[in-house]
């Protein structure tokens, strides 16, 4: 049985004050709920306030922190870059790699995600790799074969035993911030491609421990629904994460499922 994980992507959002109180009132909410029914929880604030929410969280092993991107490169000359190093010394153990806005807005190609993924494995943080496709994709029935090449470009060549603390997180990028989220029977379709997927190119034990997270426009009122299918492992949760109470609702929803 998969544990299932729910991670916050904050995105630019929220000064030091305010993750520290949002981290504060997770944990403290969390607190009174049943260990062994936990999710592992994920915190991903901006990188200047990783330190002080992974400090705020303390020791504990149901909930920890994740950055949301990190250099291709392990250090040197790269004016404004963060790397996995700094990133592991703040304490956090997972990195979100590949987002969408990443992959839009900044450019990002299938070259750099993949040697991301590498730093990444390399200092033993966990990989989140975010793949979906965009809209004009699925109306043109390309989207399994755009997130094949996804996990192919990213993942190929790599073994099952380097790829051991991967975490995928299914986004569709046409449900990323709009309100519009996947149908449980959407996200299950393309999660369960996605397991095939690494069943033929990694093997079926690695296939059925990989957690696959669903993301985009999850909230309170869907995630249960969304939970509930089958290959879907929990969520990476962006605007719903920003507050304490719809957070913890979604946690609420990943528990005895
Ligand atoms: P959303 O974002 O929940 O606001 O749609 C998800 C994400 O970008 O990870």
């Amino acid at each position: 049985m998969r544990k299932k994980i729910v991670a916050g992507n904050w995105k630019m959002n929220k000064n030091l004050h305010e993750c520290i109180l949002l981290a504060d009132d997770i944990r403290a909410g969390l607190e009174p709920l049943p260990k062994n029914q936990l999710p592992t929880v994920i915190l991903a604030p901006a990188f200047p306030f990783l330190y002080a929410v992974s400090q705020t969280l303390g020791v504990n092993q149901s909930i920890t922190t994740s950055a949301q991107n990190c250099s291709s490169e392990k250090s040197g000359a790269y004016t404004g870059e963060v790397s996995v190093d700094m990133i592991r010394s703040t304490g956090a153990k997972y990195v979100i790699i590949g987002h969408s806005e990443r992959r839009s807005l900044f450019l990002e190609t299938e070259d750099s995600i993949r040697k991301k993924l590498m730093v990444c494995l390399e200092a033993e943080l966990a990989p989140i790799l975010c793949i979906g496709e965009k809209s004009e994709e699925r109306k043109e029935a390309r989207h399994f074969e755009v997130v094949k090449k996804q996990i192919d470009s990213a993942t190929g060549n790599l073994s099952p035993e380097i790829l051991s603390k991967l975490v995928i997180a299914y986004e569709p990028v046409w449900a990323i911030g709009t309100g519009v989220h996947a149908s449980p029977a959407q996200a299950q379709e393309m999660q369960a491609f996605i397991r095939q997927s690494f069943a033929q190119s990694k093997g079926m034990e690695f296939s059925q421990t990989l957690p696959i997270l669903y993301g985009g426009s999850c909230n309170p009122g869907n995630a249960k629904e969304l939970f509930s299918c089958k290959d879907v492992d929990g969520g990476l949760i962006g605007g719903a994460s920003l507050n304490a109470s719809d957070f913890l609702s979604i946690i609420k929803a990943a528990m005895d499922l």
